[in-house]
């Protein structure tokens, strides 16, 4: 296995030399016209899912946003529609509406479908946030409830879904258990425990851990090698771990991501790319949509340079719909695809990446 092709220099050297290139892409890439191989078509050369999350209410309601996200794309995820305060907006009535819908257009279009999340600490439902607080939810009613809805949702989906962001975001950068109502009323048990249900409710699907900043080795990726190390001797499977991938132009390319997958494959774990998006400093130019591209780029390769990496998926395509600019200011312009669905240098960096195939 070779290592990550672009390190951090050789991408500042390319992002110079692509500037020119980068500039008449972005002009002439109007999404309509001959758009070429899709991506979907150039990763299944290379034995890779290639992905994207989809905002539901825009599949429904935009009619580029849903033909680019069935010619494109071989995996889907959903963005929010598959989170606990969306699927039991109220203590145990489900709502599958949203979820199945997209699970639908997936199997319409030949995709598959990646599930995300068991177990997170942001879009819980207010039922049980408030429950927890008001303290009449005590530690062992939260323990059933957890229990009961990842049985449930697991079910529910059981067979439709390829892999499962079972817990999602669970340390500190430092490296720590993040301080969680989870970790703070169930102790660090809730992870084995999670990954034991899940398996229980689906023998089959592919269960992995989630997390932003951990693409190279760090405190926080080494928290999770360790983790999965200590779940393996305890006899608790876990199958993969997830890396988000989301990142910004200006804190540089993660160092060691090719290592950093080697040692997870090592363990026996798949990997993948699970929420890639590079932000840039607004306004974008040509030079930043170089750099963005070369970042794309660089994660994408460390993929096809592991075995053990199986999909990569971005977090959205389409700039209107990213979630980017709401929680970074003066940042954005972070996808593949522009407001107006021109595909940017980093569409075509991928899609030479994908024709490369594995290394
Ligand atoms: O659904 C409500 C709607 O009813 C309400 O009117 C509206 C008013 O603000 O809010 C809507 O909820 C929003 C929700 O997305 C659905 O659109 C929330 O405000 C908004 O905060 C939420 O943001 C999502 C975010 O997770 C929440 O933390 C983003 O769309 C989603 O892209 C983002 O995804 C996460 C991954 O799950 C985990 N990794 C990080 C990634 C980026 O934060």
């Amino acid at each position: 296995m070779r290592q990550v092709r672009t390190t951090s220099a050789a991408l500042l050297a390319a992002g110079a030399l692509l500037l020119g290139a980068g500039a008449q892409t972005a002009s002439a890439a109007s999404d309509t016209q001959a758009p070429g191989m899709p991506l979907r078509a150039a990763a299944e050369r290379a034995h890779l899912k290639f992905g994207t999350a989809v905002n539901t209410t825009a599949l429904a309601e935009d009619a580029d946003y849903r033909r680019i996200t069935g010619r494109e794309f071989s995996s889907v995820t959903a963005e929010n529609v598959m989170k606990w305060e969306v699927v039991e907006p109220q203590r145990g009535v489900y709502d599958w509406t949203a979820a199945d819908q997209l699970i639908d257009f997936a199997r319409a279009h030949g995709q598959s479908v990646r599930g995300h999340t068991l177990l997170w600490h942001n879009q819980l439902p207010a039922w049980l946030t408030q429950g927890v607080a008001d303290g009449t939810i005590d530690s062992a009613e939260l323990r059933e409830i957890l229990h009961d809805h990842i049985k449930t949702v697991v079910t529910h989906f059981k067979g439709k879904l390829y892999q499962w962001d079972v817990v999602n975001e669970v340390f500190n950068d430092d490296g720590t258990y993040r301080d969680s109502l989870w970790l703070q009323k169930l102790g660090p048990g809730y992870i084995a425990d999670a990954f034991r249900w899940a398996r229980e409710a689906d023998p089959k699907v592919k269960l992995f851990f989630n997390d932003y900043n951990v693409e190279g080795v760090n405190a926080k990726s080494t928290a999770y090698y360790e983790l999965a190390k200590q779940l393996k001797a305890q006899g608790v499977r876990v199958d993969g771990f997830g890396i988000q991938g989301h990142l910004s132009t200006q804190y540089g390319f993660p160092g060691d991501v090719g290592a950093n997958l080697k040692r997870f494959a090592d363990l026996g774990l798949q990997t993948a790319f699970t929420e890639v998006d590079v932000r840039i400093p607004l306004p974008a130019d040509a030079t930043k949509l170089a750099t963005q591209a070369d970042y794309y780029r660089g994660l994408l390769s460390a993929c096809l340079g592991s075995t053990s990496c199986t999909s990569f998926t971005v977090w959205g395509f389409a700039d209107q719909y990213s979630w980017v600019p709401d929680v970074f200011d003066g940042e954005g312009a972070a996808c593949l695809y522009d407001e107006s669905y021109r595909r940017k240098p980093a569409y075509e960096a991928l899609r030479q990446e994908l024709r490369q195939g594995r290394h």
